[in-house]
């Protein structure tokens, strides 16, 4: 597992090479609706990877947004997950508030993570069994963070009204960062309280199982179930002393949509 995180730590730091002349020359498109945006820097990181995993790591599968998934099952042995580019919406009108996800599962089991918040320069990682780090330094588990002292991070545009009354009315603040990779990481931290994603794919959220699992944090559905990591759905991440209660209150009061 050391010499793959290294590998893959090598991978990263080439992405400082790479990024800035397909930003410099960024051509965005639009996919489902005019505001699911793509853009070249997405799709030039992930082909890239695609490339380095097919020549080094020629038994491992890649599960990307960017691709055709189709030959992706239950059963593989070796499989990575990328999200490229987590918060393309913010890389293109903000170049800033975005990151890339990248997590190995072997076997099912989540064993490497990477969120690299590119703009800022740190590069967060979990190894399994060995802790989380933030560019090399370790990260602690986050201290108990009550609801009514936490900031809590949600899409209240997919929270039916009275649900996102009451999260504001239990919880010290709000905010949304707009990459589901980032919102996550103030989790982590310990900034925020918890960060909910109604209908995350399994890239915005491959990542985040194993820094949960190495950081004590609950990671669940939003009936407080386990998420299959191929399926995703409804998801929260939290500290654990405020998880049942953001989870009561959005099962509360008309809830959420998908
Ligand atoms: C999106 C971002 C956003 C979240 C969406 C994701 P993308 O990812 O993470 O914060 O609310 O659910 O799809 O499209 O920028 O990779
Ligand atoms: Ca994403
Ligand atoms: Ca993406």
């Amino acid at each position: 597992m050391q010499y793959l995180d290294d590998v893959i730590c090598a991978w990263m730091t080439n992405l400082d090479n790479m990024i800035p002349p397909l930003i410099a020359d960024m051509k965005t498109s639009t996919k489902k609706n005019r505001f699911d945006l793509v853009t070249n820097v997405d799709k030039q990181i992930q082909n890239q990877f695609e490339n380095f995993l097919n020549e080094h790591f020629p038994t491992h599968y890649l599960l990307g947004e960017e691709k055709n998934n189709q030959f992706i099952h239950e059963d593989i042995e070796h499989l990575w997950i990328m999200d490229p580019i987590d918060g393309t919406a913010n890389l293109v009108k903000q170049q800033e508030d975005y990151c890339i996800i990248l997590a190995y599962f072997v076997n099912g089991e989540p064993s490497l993570s990477y969120i690299y918040d590119y703009p800022r320069g740190v590069l967060y990682k979990a190894i399994k069994g060995q802790g989380a780090f933030a560019n090399g330094q370790p990260l602690l588990e986050p201290k108990s963070l009550a609801l009514q002292d936490a900031i809590v991070s949600f899409n209240p545009q997919v929270i039916n009204i009275e649900t996102v009354q009451m999260l504001l009315a239990s919880s010290f603040s709000y905010r949304l960062i707009g990459a589901c990779g980032l919102d996550s990481i103030r989790v982590i931290k310990g900034q925020f309280g918890a960060h909910v994603n109604t209908n995350p794919k399994p890239w915005d959220i491959a990542a985040q199982f194993l820094f949960a699992e190495e950081l004590g944090l609950k990671m669940t559905n939003l009936t407080g179930q386990p998420i299959n990591h191929l399926q995703a759905g409804p998801f929260i991440i939290s500290n654990p002393s405020c998880h049942q209660e953001v989870l009561d209150i959005l099962n509360s009061h008309g809830g959420y949509q998908k």
